[in-house]
């Protein structure tokens, strides 16, 4: 049996997005979502699984994880130690090759990454679908990771949630857009993603309005990208976007990811916009911007969006491969 493997998974980014669980102990989403995986950003994860007793040990870009952390990894290893019949402890490598400190969301190339290198490790071949499956409950996001190009996660009905993966829909090479991600100044430390969805759910009075319109969102998406049609693509995730930010707004206590500086690359994209430039913007948990555009636009958008006051870089994404060992 193999004892040790790494994996590469991406960065994906939500132009529907995922906010609120049926289920939070399997990550069991309240409604279907769609993502683009991105190539320029990317987790490297190794695993090795040992007999020799001790601890799991995850190093995270070097710096070992302790506490709610660690105990959070533990618990999801737990689901590979039993898919695998053994007891091992694992060790854990895992590096980004984007600014972690940056706030990005990292959790979903973490775990499809991890998804992949620990079953591997442990002598297991799973379906990719079964490693979205997997990869979901670590983090809901990184059921998407699992696929290259714009990918689609089931809702699904289940209890069990063996019909809640993703799938790809459209292949990195069968659409070039480009995703330019907006990096701002760290401002206060922001609630996670699991936090704010569970204040929303329970608080918001606006959670209604986007169950009952999120379905909608996600199957005109779906023909939009199949369609290849950017502005409508655009169109939609920004207003999806929009939407999922008024239902953490109207949260108690409050959520409000959004720092000056996003609020102002907001307006600038729609002035671009006004001015001819097809440009959309999308946020996630966090006060970063991302902003579709086509691949002729990008250059010119990164020094738009640079100009900025509070932007300190800007990423720029294509369309990216799907999970890989390495
Ligand atoms: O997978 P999580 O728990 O990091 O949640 C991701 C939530 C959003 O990034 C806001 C939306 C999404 O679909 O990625």
């Amino acid at each position: 049996m193999t004892r040790r493997a790494t994996a590469r998974a991406h960065a994906n980014i939500a132009l529907v997005k995922y906010w609120g669980k049926r289920q939070s102990d399997l990550n069991l989403p309240a409604n279907g979502s769609l993502s683009l995986t991105l190539d320029a950003m990317h987790t490297t994860t190794a695993v090795e699984w040992t007999t020799s007793g001790g601890i799991d040990e995850v190093a995270l870009n070097g710096s070992r994880l302790e506490g709610r952390e660690l105990a959070k990894i533990g618990a999801w290893l737990d689901r590979v130690r039993q898919l695998a019949g053994i007891q091992d402890r694992a060790r854990i490598e895992t590096v980004n090759n984007f600014p972690t400190a940056a706030g990005l969301a990292s959790s979903a190339s973490a775990y499809a990454a991890l998804a992949l290198a620990a079953t591997a490790a442990a002598g297991l071949d799973l379906s990719p679908r079964d490693l979205s499956i997997l990869a979901r409950q670590g983090s809901g996001s990184a059921a998407r990771s699992i696929f290259g190009g714009f990918v689609e996660w089931q809702r699904g009905d289940r209890p069990d949630g063996q019909d809640s993966f993703a799938e790809p829909i459209l292949a990195p090479e069968d659409w070039d857009v480009r995703m330019l991600v907006a990096v701002l100044e760290p401002g206060p430390k922001p609630i996670s993603s699991r936090d704010g969805m569970t204040v929303t759910t329970e608080t918001s009075p606006m959670y209604g309005a986007w169950l009952a319109t999120v379905e909608a969102d996600l199957a005109a998406m779906r023909e939009a990208v199949l369609a290849r049609d950017l502005d409508r693509v655009g169109a939609i995730a920004e207003a999806n976007c929009l939407k999922m930010h008024a239902t953490m707004i109207t949260s108690s206590p409050m959520i409000l990811y959004w720092q000056p500086a996003t609020v102002a690359l907001m307006h600038r994209v729609v002035t671009l916009r006004h001015a001819g430039l097809g440009a959309y913007f999308t946020m996630d948990a966090g006060p970063n911007v991302k902003v579709l555009c086509a691949p002729g636009d990008a250059e010119r958008l990164k020094g738009e969006l640079l100009a900025v006051p509070g932007v300190q870089e800007v990423l720029m994404g294509k369309p990216g491969p799907g999970v890989v060992l390495l």
